[in-house]
Protein backbone atom coordinates (compact mmCIF):
# COMPACT_ATOMS: atom_id res chain seq x y z
CA UNK A 1 0.00 0.00 0.00
CA UNK A 2 1.08 3.62 -0.63
CA UNK A 3 2.11 5.89 2.54
CA UNK A 4 0.13 8.96 2.29
CA UNK A 5 3.69 11.00 1.83
CA UNK A 6 3.78 8.89 -1.73
CA UNK A 7 0.77 10.18 -2.70
CA UNK A 8 1.08 14.07 -2.03
CA UNK A 9 4.25 13.71 -3.87
CA UNK A 10 3.06 12.02 -6.37
CA UNK A 11 -0.36 14.83 -6.74
CA UNK A 12 2.57 17.47 -6.50
CA UNK A 13 4.27 15.40 -9.15
CA UNK A 14 0.80 15.12 -11.53
CA UNK A 15 0.38 19.21 -10.98
CA UNK A 16 3.81 19.99 -11.80
CA UNK A 17 4.01 17.68 -15.26
CA UNK A 18 0.58 18.76 -16.38
CA UNK A 19 1.37 22.53 -16.57
CA UNK A 20 4.67 21.25 -18.67
CA UNK A 21 2.55 19.41 -21.23
CA UNK A 22 -0.38 21.82 -21.08
CA UNK A 23 1.99 24.64 -21.76
CA UNK A 24 3.32 22.40 -24.56
CA UNK A 25 0.44 21.58 -25.98
CA UNK A 26 -0.95 25.49 -25.74
CA UNK A 27 1.94 26.04 -28.15
CA UNK A 28 1.54 23.74 -30.93
CA UNK A 29 -2.53 24.01 -30.79
CA UNK A 30 -2.64 28.27 -29.78
CA UNK A 31 -5.37 30.55 -29.54
CA UNK A 32 -4.27 32.29 -32.91
CA UNK A 33 -4.90 29.71 -35.17
CA UNK A 34 -7.96 30.56 -36.39
CA UNK A 35 -9.25 27.94 -38.25
CA UNK A 36 -12.32 26.19 -37.28
CA UNK A 37 -10.30 22.86 -37.00
CA UNK A 38 -7.59 24.40 -35.23
CA UNK A 39 -10.25 25.80 -32.63
CA UNK A 40 -11.79 22.30 -32.59
CA UNK A 41 -8.63 20.58 -32.02
CA UNK A 42 -7.74 22.78 -29.21
CA UNK A 43 -10.89 22.92 -27.83
CA UNK A 44 -10.88 18.79 -27.07
CA UNK A 45 -6.71 19.15 -26.48
CA UNK A 46 -7.38 21.91 -23.71
CA UNK A 47 -10.90 20.44 -22.38
CA UNK A 48 -8.35 18.61 -19.57
CA UNK A 49 -8.52 14.84 -19.07
CA UNK A 50 -6.88 13.17 -16.93
CA UNK A 51 -2.91 13.25 -18.94
CA UNK A 52 -2.23 10.07 -17.55
CA UNK A 53 -0.52 8.56 -20.56
CA UNK A 54 2.17 11.83 -20.58
CA UNK A 55 2.39 11.43 -17.21
CA UNK A 56 3.53 7.47 -17.11
CA UNK A 57 6.06 8.31 -19.90
CA UNK A 58 7.55 10.70 -17.58
CA UNK A 59 7.44 9.03 -14.79
CA UNK A 60 9.32 6.09 -16.54
CA UNK A 61 11.37 8.11 -17.57
CA UNK A 62 12.58 9.60 -14.46
CA UNK A 63 12.60 5.51 -13.30
CA UNK A 64 15.21 5.17 -15.66
CA UNK A 65 17.17 8.29 -15.64
CA UNK A 66 16.39 9.47 -18.84
CA UNK A 67 16.82 13.47 -19.31
CA UNK A 68 12.95 14.63 -19.52
CA UNK A 69 13.26 17.27 -22.08
CA UNK A 70 13.91 14.59 -24.52
CA UNK A 71 11.24 12.70 -23.84
CA UNK A 72 8.35 15.84 -23.55
CA UNK A 73 7.82 15.61 -28.00
CA UNK A 74 6.64 12.32 -27.11
CA UNK A 75 4.98 12.43 -23.81
CA UNK A 76 3.09 15.46 -25.71
CA UNK A 77 2.43 13.52 -28.95
CA UNK A 78 0.94 10.35 -27.12
CA UNK A 79 -1.74 12.44 -25.80
CA UNK A 80 -2.62 14.19 -28.91
CA UNK A 81 -3.26 10.80 -30.67
CA UNK A 82 -4.91 9.94 -27.50
CA UNK A 83 -7.30 13.19 -28.14
CA UNK A 84 -7.83 12.08 -31.83
CA UNK A 85 -9.07 8.53 -30.91
CA UNK A 86 -11.30 10.26 -28.50
CA UNK A 87 -12.93 12.41 -31.03
CA UNK A 88 -13.55 9.69 -33.48
CA UNK A 89 -14.11 7.76 -31.01
CA UNK A 90 -17.73 9.98 -30.12
CA UNK A 91 -18.00 10.26 -33.83
CA UNK A 92 -22.46 9.10 -34.43
CA UNK A 93 -20.29 6.12 -37.01
CA UNK A 94 -18.61 4.99 -33.66
CA UNK A 95 -19.68 5.37 -29.90
CA UNK A 96 -22.16 8.36 -30.69
CA UNK A 97 -21.74 10.31 -27.50
CA UNK A 98 -22.50 13.95 -26.61
CA UNK A 99 -20.59 14.62 -23.73
CA UNK A 100 -16.65 14.40 -23.36
CA UNK A 101 -13.86 15.77 -20.49
CA UNK A 102 -17.02 18.01 -19.16
CA UNK A 103 -17.88 19.60 -22.73
CA UNK A 104 -20.52 18.54 -25.40
CA UNK A 105 -17.97 16.36 -27.65
CA UNK A 106 -16.08 17.88 -30.35
CA UNK A 107 -18.90 16.85 -33.05
CA UNK A 108 -21.52 18.33 -31.66
CA UNK A 109 -19.69 21.48 -30.49
CA UNK A 110 -18.67 21.81 -34.11
CA UNK A 111 -19.78 19.87 -36.89
CA UNK A 112 -19.08 16.22 -37.49
CA UNK A 113 -16.53 17.11 -40.79
CA UNK A 114 -15.18 19.36 -38.67
CA UNK A 115 -14.49 16.73 -35.71
CA UNK A 116 -12.98 14.44 -38.13
CA UNK A 117 -10.62 16.91 -39.82
CA UNK A 118 -9.79 18.36 -35.93
CA UNK A 119 -8.63 14.16 -35.23
CA UNK A 120 -6.80 14.34 -38.34
CA UNK A 121 -4.89 17.69 -37.36
CA UNK A 122 -4.10 16.19 -33.62
CA UNK A 123 -2.63 13.01 -35.37
CA UNK A 124 -0.18 14.75 -37.91
CA UNK A 125 0.97 17.41 -35.06
CA UNK A 126 1.70 14.32 -32.90
CA UNK A 127 3.98 13.37 -36.17
CA UNK A 128 5.13 16.64 -36.51
CA UNK A 129 6.49 17.08 -33.19
CA UNK A 130 8.07 13.25 -33.19
CA UNK A 131 9.99 13.79 -36.17
CA UNK A 132 11.14 17.12 -35.21
CA UNK A 133 12.32 15.57 -32.10
CA UNK A 134 14.08 13.21 -34.66
CA UNK A 135 15.67 15.61 -37.00
CA UNK A 136 17.35 16.78 -33.77
CA UNK A 137 18.11 13.98 -31.49
CA UNK A 138 20.02 10.22 -31.20
CA UNK A 139 19.11 6.91 -33.00
CA UNK A 140 16.65 6.47 -29.83
CA UNK A 141 13.84 9.12 -30.79
CA UNK A 142 13.66 7.30 -33.82
CA UNK A 143 13.47 4.34 -32.38
CA UNK A 144 10.73 5.79 -29.77
CA UNK A 145 8.88 7.42 -33.06
CA UNK A 146 8.39 4.02 -34.75
CA UNK A 147 7.50 2.49 -31.32
CA UNK A 148 4.76 4.53 -30.95
CA UNK A 149 3.08 4.65 -34.88
CA UNK A 150 2.85 0.87 -34.41
CA UNK A 151 1.55 0.76 -30.86
CA UNK A 152 -1.18 3.52 -32.23
CA UNK A 153 -1.80 2.14 -36.19
CA UNK A 154 -3.67 -0.90 -37.08
CA UNK A 155 -1.79 -3.93 -34.96
CA UNK A 156 -2.62 -1.32 -31.99
CA UNK A 157 -5.12 1.08 -31.32
CA UNK A 158 -6.64 1.65 -34.83
CA UNK A 159 -6.74 -2.27 -35.13
CA UNK A 160 -8.57 -2.47 -31.60
CA UNK A 161 -11.17 0.34 -32.50
CA UNK A 162 -11.73 -1.81 -35.93
CA UNK A 163 -12.31 -5.11 -33.98
CA UNK A 164 -14.58 -2.79 -30.96
CA UNK A 165 -17.06 -1.74 -34.01
CA UNK A 166 -17.36 -5.14 -35.55
CA UNK A 167 -17.42 -7.00 -32.65
CA UNK A 168 -21.05 -8.11 -30.75
CA UNK A 169 -21.18 -8.64 -26.95
CA UNK A 170 -23.15 -12.11 -27.41
CA UNK A 171 -20.75 -13.78 -30.29
CA UNK A 172 -17.31 -12.88 -28.54
CA UNK A 173 -14.88 -15.66 -27.24
CA UNK A 174 -12.91 -14.10 -24.37
CA UNK A 175 -9.18 -14.09 -26.35
CA UNK A 176 -11.26 -11.33 -28.56
CA UNK A 177 -12.05 -9.31 -25.86
CA UNK A 178 -9.02 -9.61 -24.31
CA UNK A 179 -7.24 -9.02 -27.41
CA UNK A 180 -9.62 -5.73 -28.14
CA UNK A 181 -9.09 -4.19 -24.72
CA UNK A 182 -5.02 -4.99 -25.14
CA UNK A 183 -5.25 -3.24 -28.66
CA UNK A 184 -7.78 -0.44 -28.43
CA UNK A 185 -6.44 1.23 -25.13
CA UNK A 186 -3.79 -1.14 -23.48
CA UNK A 187 -1.53 -0.48 -26.90
CA UNK A 188 -1.33 3.71 -26.03
CA UNK A 189 -0.67 3.02 -22.71
CA UNK A 190 2.15 0.33 -23.19
CA UNK A 191 3.79 2.83 -25.59
CA UNK A 192 3.90 5.47 -22.69
CA UNK A 193 5.84 3.45 -20.56
CA UNK A 194 7.77 1.90 -22.98
CA UNK A 195 9.29 5.07 -24.53
CA UNK A 196 11.67 6.29 -22.33
CA UNK A 197 13.02 2.35 -22.18
CA UNK A 198 12.98 2.15 -26.25
CA UNK A 199 14.15 5.72 -26.13
CA UNK A 200 17.36 4.66 -24.04
CA UNK A 201 18.26 1.25 -24.76
CA UNK A 202 19.31 -0.99 -27.85
CA UNK A 203 17.65 -3.81 -28.73
CA UNK A 204 18.69 -6.77 -26.54
CA UNK A 205 19.83 -4.38 -23.57
CA UNK A 206 18.66 -4.34 -19.99
CA UNK A 207 15.77 -7.27 -21.57
CA UNK A 208 15.08 -8.24 -17.81
CA UNK A 209 14.12 -4.11 -17.61
CA UNK A 210 12.15 -4.89 -20.96
CA UNK A 211 10.46 -7.71 -19.89
CA UNK A 212 9.18 -6.19 -16.29
CA UNK A 213 8.19 -2.84 -18.30
CA UNK A 214 6.34 -4.83 -20.86
CA UNK A 215 4.26 -6.78 -18.06
CA UNK A 216 3.53 -3.96 -15.99
CA UNK A 217 2.08 -2.03 -19.36
CA UNK A 218 0.73 -4.93 -20.45
CA UNK A 219 -1.58 -5.60 -17.51
CA UNK A 220 -1.59 -2.02 -16.34
CA UNK A 221 -3.34 -1.63 -19.87
CA UNK A 222 -5.95 -4.34 -19.06
CA UNK A 223 -6.68 -3.14 -15.73
CA UNK A 224 -7.52 0.44 -16.86
CA UNK A 225 -9.87 -0.47 -19.43
CA UNK A 226 -11.74 -3.00 -17.47
CA UNK A 227 -12.22 -0.21 -15.25
CA UNK A 228 -13.62 2.31 -17.63
CA UNK A 229 -16.00 -1.13 -18.71
CA UNK A 230 -16.67 -0.79 -14.71
CA UNK A 231 -17.66 2.96 -14.63
CA UNK A 232 -20.02 3.01 -17.46
CA UNK A 233 -22.03 0.86 -15.69
CA UNK A 234 -21.76 2.17 -12.01
CA UNK A 235 -21.03 5.91 -12.50
CA UNK A 236 -22.92 8.99 -14.24
CA UNK A 237 -21.88 11.39 -16.98
CA UNK A 238 -21.97 14.24 -14.14
CA UNK A 239 -19.26 11.95 -12.53
CA UNK A 240 -17.03 11.03 -15.07
CA UNK A 241 -17.49 14.09 -17.79
CA UNK A 242 -18.03 11.65 -20.51
CA UNK A 243 -20.99 9.85 -21.52
CA UNK A 244 -21.46 6.72 -19.92
CA UNK A 245 -24.33 3.99 -19.25
CA UNK A 246 -24.54 3.25 -23.04
CA UNK A 247 -22.27 0.27 -23.48
CA UNK A 248 -25.01 -2.63 -22.30
CA UNK A 249 -27.76 -0.62 -24.88
CA UNK A 250 -25.21 -0.15 -28.12
CA UNK A 251 -24.26 -4.25 -27.97
CA UNK A 252 -20.90 -3.06 -26.74
CA UNK A 253 -18.26 -6.60 -26.20
CA UNK A 254 -17.53 -5.27 -22.55
CA UNK A 255 -16.29 -7.06 -19.34
CA UNK A 256 -18.95 -6.06 -17.92
CA UNK A 257 -21.95 -7.41 -20.77
CA UNK A 258 -19.69 -10.49 -21.41
CA UNK A 259 -19.46 -10.87 -17.69
CA UNK A 260 -21.35 -9.94 -15.64
CA UNK A 261 -20.00 -6.55 -13.50
CA UNK A 262 -19.23 -9.07 -10.31
CA UNK A 263 -16.96 -11.04 -12.50
CA UNK A 264 -15.57 -7.92 -14.81
CA UNK A 265 -14.55 -6.94 -10.49
CA UNK A 266 -12.45 -9.91 -10.31
CA UNK A 267 -11.14 -10.00 -13.32
CA UNK A 268 -10.25 -6.50 -12.80
CA UNK A 269 -8.34 -7.28 -9.18
CA UNK A 270 -6.37 -10.26 -11.18
CA UNK A 271 -5.18 -7.80 -13.65
CA UNK A 272 -4.46 -4.67 -11.02
CA UNK A 273 -2.05 -7.33 -8.99
CA UNK A 274 -0.05 -8.25 -11.97
CA UNK A 275 0.62 -4.95 -12.58
CA UNK A 276 2.17 -4.46 -8.64
CA UNK A 277 4.06 -7.64 -9.10
CA UNK A 278 5.70 -6.14 -12.17
CA UNK A 279 6.67 -3.09 -10.15
CA UNK A 280 7.92 -4.75 -7.33
CA UNK A 281 9.88 -6.99 -9.58
CA UNK A 282 11.70 -3.48 -11.07
CA UNK A 283 12.01 -2.82 -7.08
CA UNK A 284 14.19 -5.56 -6.77
CA UNK A 285 16.45 -4.86 -9.32
CA UNK A 286 17.00 -1.13 -7.33
CA UNK A 287 14.37 1.09 -9.51
CA UNK A 288 12.56 3.44 -7.38
CA UNK A 289 9.05 2.48 -7.75
CA UNK A 290 7.62 4.45 -5.30
CA UNK A 291 5.64 7.40 -7.49
CA UNK A 292 5.01 4.41 -10.15
CA UNK A 293 3.05 2.85 -7.32
CA UNK A 294 1.25 5.34 -6.40
CA UNK A 295 -0.60 6.21 -9.53
CA UNK A 296 -1.36 2.93 -10.44
CA UNK A 297 -2.84 2.75 -7.31
CA UNK A 298 -4.67 5.76 -8.05
CA UNK A 299 -5.56 4.97 -11.46
CA UNK A 300 -7.05 1.49 -9.92
CA UNK A 301 -9.02 3.92 -7.34
CA UNK A 302 -10.52 6.53 -9.78
CA UNK A 303 -14.20 7.61 -9.78
CA UNK A 304 -13.42 8.66 -13.16
C1 LIG B 1 -10.66 7.37 -22.03
O1 LIG B 1 -9.34 7.55 -21.62
C2 LIG B 1 -10.73 6.34 -23.08
C3 LIG B 1 -10.25 5.04 -22.66
C4 LIG B 1 -9.22 4.50 -23.18
C5 LIG B 1 -10.94 4.31 -21.61
P1 LIG B 1 -9.03 8.42 -20.32
O2 LIG B 1 -9.87 7.90 -19.20
O3 LIG B 1 -7.56 8.48 -20.12
O4 LIG B 1 -9.61 9.84 -20.76
P2 LIG B 1 -9.09 11.31 -20.44
O5 LIG B 1 -7.84 11.52 -21.25
O6 LIG B 1 -8.86 11.42 -18.96
O7 LIG B 1 -10.21 12.21 -20.93
C1 LIG C 1 -12.20 3.81 -26.32
O1 LIG C 1 -12.85 2.91 -25.52
C2 LIG C 1 -10.79 3.55 -26.58
C3 LIG C 1 -10.26 4.54 -27.53
C4 LIG C 1 -10.71 5.77 -27.69
C5 LIG C 1 -9.14 4.17 -28.34
P1 LIG C 1 -14.29 3.43 -25.01
O2 LIG C 1 -15.19 3.70 -26.16
O3 LIG C 1 -14.75 2.51 -23.95
O4 LIG C 1 -13.85 4.81 -24.34
P2 LIG C 1 -14.89 5.85 -23.71
O5 LIG C 1 -15.65 5.11 -22.64
O6 LIG C 1 -15.75 6.35 -24.82
O7 LIG C 1 -13.99 6.91 -23.12
MG1 LIG D 1 -15.40 3.07 -28.16
MG1 LIG E 1 -16.44 5.43 -26.44
MG1 LIG F 1 -15.85 3.16 -22.16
Amino acid sequence: MTESGEVSKLDEYIRNASQTINGLLERVFDASQTDVTAEAARYSLIAGGKRIRPILLLLTGDLLEAERESLMPFACAIEMIHTYSLIHDDLPCMDDDTLRRGRPTCHVRYSEATALLAGDALLNGAYELILEQCSRSTPGAMRAGIYIAECAGIKGMIGGQSEDIATNCIHITTDRLYSIHRKKTGALIHASIMVPFVYLCEPGDKEEVRLALESFSGHLGLSFQIKDDLLDASSTSEQMGKTVGKDEADGKATFVTVFGYEEAERLFHAEALETYRALDSLANMGYDTALLVALTQKLHEREK
